[in-house]
């Protein structure tokens, strides 16, 4: 995650974008820059490190022009070096880049054998030698960045200024948020609304596929199709910035849409995506379960079930016998650790008592203990003898969305990383699977574009008094999971069960008044799951499955579906979390409930 400014202005604008950046700081600060246009030519100052750093280079080389962009870095591709610091510049354009360009290996050698010359390691510099080939084959700039942001494949935001066009800046959005800021003389672009609050209180959040065009105040937004399109231009306080919804009307829709980016920035910290690989640096931290007899898993309620979609994967990639409850029972049981034993733990907050418990007396019980936490100063994190951070930010709404997929983006690298360690995976399996995970938030950018279906469909769950939700293999965690987040937001009572205990009770309760939410991804365990689908739906069950393309076809008549992108069964408990999400939030919208705050909760729990 990187935080990007720009602003075509009246004025000397670095010192003011290196001010914004420091609004932004909280999203990355290995290396920071600023590029801008001084007499039509592109002029820039990077340098590694903090804000601070880069303040000190432009103290002593000071920078002049009205039109920049800037850029606080968080290293994905390549060291947080100067080369690779932001903005990446050619003669005719300076870009700055957040996110992951997944395609960026096809389109380096494309372009080298055109000719380009590339300087750093980063992804980021293919933008650049793209726009500048389309500006060299004499199209427009405007023409150049469309035609450019068509052919990067991932979840990126992007902002771009261009030669000899003072005042032209160019920004695009694909799965990581860019604001617009309309001021009287000037114009702007942020990665958040927060950035822009000392400059303008008007912003526009750009949707996905839309690309703007600014020249000094005057401000064109396209959609992906190429059309001049108007997104709403929002009115905040700069006190409401502060607590920015990022134009949604609920901290749960906004986190839920930052997943794209939040993911990709977590599987940043534990890929190279160069290889693909797990990164090699997390030697020590493989090397907890290269020799591990056991793995025991524990966490409270989202947290819990993250975990539990772990065992899932850390028994098939590594091999690796799992034990796991919720810490509320672990702590208390009589739990027979083993020699050599590992415990994990994943916790948003870090504080969960039940949690911290269990961690404590895992490690009384001389197990190894590893937690998977959001809030990297808490209780967990420094209690436990090995920490994988997750990088989901500031998780504001109590029905946890972003930080659950982020959970599970890091416990999928981790146990890759087991599976690399143990032996139990060959290289080839390692990059087949690192580069699915890589494709994780293209895919739930993707997947979002279906919201208004949802929407609809959230309106007919509010209708029913139960809900029942069922999964097999790792869906089954999910299934648990939709249940949960319809409960806590929606009031309505729901359930999870595994697909194939339907019938050893819960299917008593099936009648025409009771939808079933079948979570089936097109795995191995799919016809079983339809078969288990077809017993409730012969007892006059209504059915919204979940599925992808093909699975939807071979399902046959159901009541509703929802239809996932076709990805690799490992990825799917991270995209079929989108869908169990989005249907809760809508049913709860349909019921007028606080979604942000429901009754009787609280974001942590630090008590028993
Ligand atoms: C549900 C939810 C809770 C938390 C649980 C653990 O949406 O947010 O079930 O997952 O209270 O909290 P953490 O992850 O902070 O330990």
């Amino acid at each position: 995650m990187c935080g990007i400014v720009g602003i075509a202005g009246t004025r000397d604008v670095a010192p003011v974008i290196l001010d914004a950046l420091r609004r932004l700081e909280y999203r990355g600060y290995d290396s920071a820059g600023i590029a801008t246009l001084v007499d039509g030519h592109i002029d820039r100052r990077r340098s590694s490190g903090k804000l601070n750093k880069l303040g000190d280079v432009l103290h002593s080389r000071p920078l002049h022009g009205h039109t920049g962009i800037g850029h606080t870095r968080w290293a994905t591709h390549g060291a947080p070096t100067e080369t690779n610091a932001h903005p990446h510049a050619s003669k005719r354009v300076a870009i700055v880049h957040n996110g992951i360009v997944e395609n960026f290996r096809e389109l380096r050698d494309e372009l080298k054998a055109a000719g380009h010359t590339f300087e750093s390691q980063t992804d980021s510099e293919v933008a650049v030698h793209l726009v500048t080939d389309y500006l060299d084959k004499g199209l427009s700039p405007s023409e150049a960045a469309q035609a450019a942001v068509r052919r990067l494949t991932g979840a990126y935001s992007l902002a771009m200024i261009f030669t000899d066009h003072d005042g032209l800046m160019i920004g695009a959005r694909k799965g990581a948020p860019l604001a617009v800021g309309y001021g009287t003389t000037e114009s702007y672009l942020g990665s958040d609304a927060f950035a822009l609050a000392p400059f303008t209180n008007k912003v526009a959040y750009l949707e996905d596929g839309d690309v703007v065009v600014i020249k000094g105040p005057d401000i064109t937004i396209y959609d992906s199709e190429g059309r001049p399109t108007n997104r709403e231009v929002k009115t905040t306080s700069a006190s409401a910035a502060l607590v920015d919804k990022g134009g949604k009307k609920h901290f749960m829709a906004k986190e839920i849409h930052e997943q794209p980016e939040v993911i990709g920035h977590t599987l940043a910290h534990y890929l190279d995506p160069a290889g693909p690989v797990v990164q090699r640096q997390g030697v020590g931290l493989r090397g907890a379960l290269s020799k591990a007899s056991r793995l025991t898993i524990s966490a409270c309620g989202t947290a819990f079930y993250a975990g539990m979609v772990g065992k899932y994967w850390f028994e098939k990639l590594a091999r690796l016998p799992v034990e796991s409850d919720v810490a509320s029972e672990l702590r208390y049981r009589d739990v027979i650790y083993p020699k050599d034993g590992a415990a994990l733990f994943v916790s948003q907050s870090g504080e969960t008592a039940d949690t911290l418990a269990a961690l404590r007396e895992a490690k009384a019980q001389g197990q190894t203990t590893i937690a998977i936490v959001n809030v990297a100063e808490s209780s967990i994190a420094r209690e436990a003898d090995i920490v994988l951070p997750t990088f989901a930010g500031p998780e504001i709404g109590v029905a946890s969305t972003k930080a659950f997929t982020c959970q599970l983006a890091a416990l999928a690298s981790f146990a890759i990383a087991a599976g690399v360690a143990r032996g139990t995976l060959s290289e080839a399996d390692e990059k087949r699977l690192c580069a699915q995970l890589l494709a994780a938030p293209r895919l739930v950018a993707e997947f979002l574009k279906q919201e208004p279906k949802i929407e609809q469909l959230g309106q007919e769950i509010a209708k029913a008094t139960d809900v029942l939700y069922m999964g097999r293999g790792p869906s089954y965690p999910l299934a648990l999971e939709g249940a949960l987040k319809l409960k806590e937001i929606s009031y309505i009572h729901a359930e999870g069960y595994a697909a194939g205990e339907m019938k050893h009770g819960p299917i008593a309760l099936i009648d025409e008044n009771v939808p079933v939410v079948v979570i089936a991804p097109h795995d191995a365990l799919f016809e079983k799951t339809i078969s288990n689908m077809q017993e409730v739906m012969a007892r006059g069950g209504k059915v919204l499955l979940i599925s992808d393309k093909e699975g939807i076809a071979r399902a046959g008549d159901v009541w509703a579906s929802i239809q996932v992108p076709d990805a690799d069964p490992f990825l799917a408990p991270i995209l079929y979390a989108i869908p169990v999400q989005l249907l809760s939030y809508y049913a709860a919208i349909a019921k007028g409930t606080d979604v942000d705050q429901p009754r009787n909760l609280a974001k942590s729990v630090t008590v028993e």
